[in-house]
């Protein structure tokens, strides 16, 4: 009965993790845009952000992976002999990936919170799509066990990187296309002071 407890309490705290991982990079987005707005508002968009992204590193996504991590280790003593399974090794070396990228966006946020992170938002969007790819093959991981079909999962996750580049081209390019009809629609400054 414990592993079922363990196990609902693992999934939960996947679920928490990610959901703060992927709305921290969002985040991040949104800060490194902020730098091409004029004063106050760059200001106070930027000590906005900040507050956010610290509120939601420390309380949801750091949480999320503690509980995540101890609930698996609560597994792991609850039926010993799985980890002597091998897709629990390979499991845990994507595991050790993705706690990288939980510590270097801490890293940015302190670098953003400095200003002297350079990042754009283009590449923060890219960034955004590494847990996806982690978060995929983990779970495939954990759902088929040694039966992974390796060349499926490999051509899987090849489509998913095709597929996530070119949408944040394809987006790139409409937000530059909206930002000039943008600009061709606002009057300047001199033609609205001389009407
Ligand atoms: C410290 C890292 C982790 C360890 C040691 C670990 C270990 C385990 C273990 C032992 C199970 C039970 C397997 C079973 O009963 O069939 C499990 C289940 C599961 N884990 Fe993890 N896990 C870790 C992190 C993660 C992460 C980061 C994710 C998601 C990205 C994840 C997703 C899952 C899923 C979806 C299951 C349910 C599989 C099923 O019942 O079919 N785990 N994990």
């Amino acid at each position: 009965m414990a592993y079922y407890w363990f196990k609902a309490f693992h999934l939960i705290g996947v679920v928490v993790w990610f959901a703060g991982l992927f709305y921290l990079v969002r985040l991040f987005v949104y800060h490194a845009e902020a730098a091409t707005e004029t004063e106050p508002a760059q200001a106070i968009l930027k000590a906005q952000y900040e507050i956010m992204e610290k509120r939601l590193y420390n309380i949801i996504t750091t949480p999320g992976m503690i509980v995540t991590v101890a609930m698996a280790i609560g597994l792991i003593s609850t039926e010993p002999e799985i980890l002597k399974s091998g897709w629990l090794h390979i499991k845990l070396s994507f595991v050790a990936l993705l706690l990288l990228y939980h510590f270097y966006c801490g890293r940015i946020m302190k670098k953003l919170e400095k200003g002297e992170c350079n990042w754009t938002g283009q590449q923060f969007r890219a960034l955004n799509e590494a847990p996806t790819l982690l978060l995929v093959v983990i779970v495939l991981l954990a759902v088929f066990k040694n039966q992974l079909p390796l060349d499926l999962t490999t051509w899987l996750i090849v489509a998913l990187v095709v597929l996530m580049a070119v949408t944040i081209q394809l987006y790139a390019k409409k937000r530059r296309q909206d930002q000039e009809k943008l600009r061709q629609n606002t009057p300047q400054k001199e033609e609205v002071a001389t009407r």
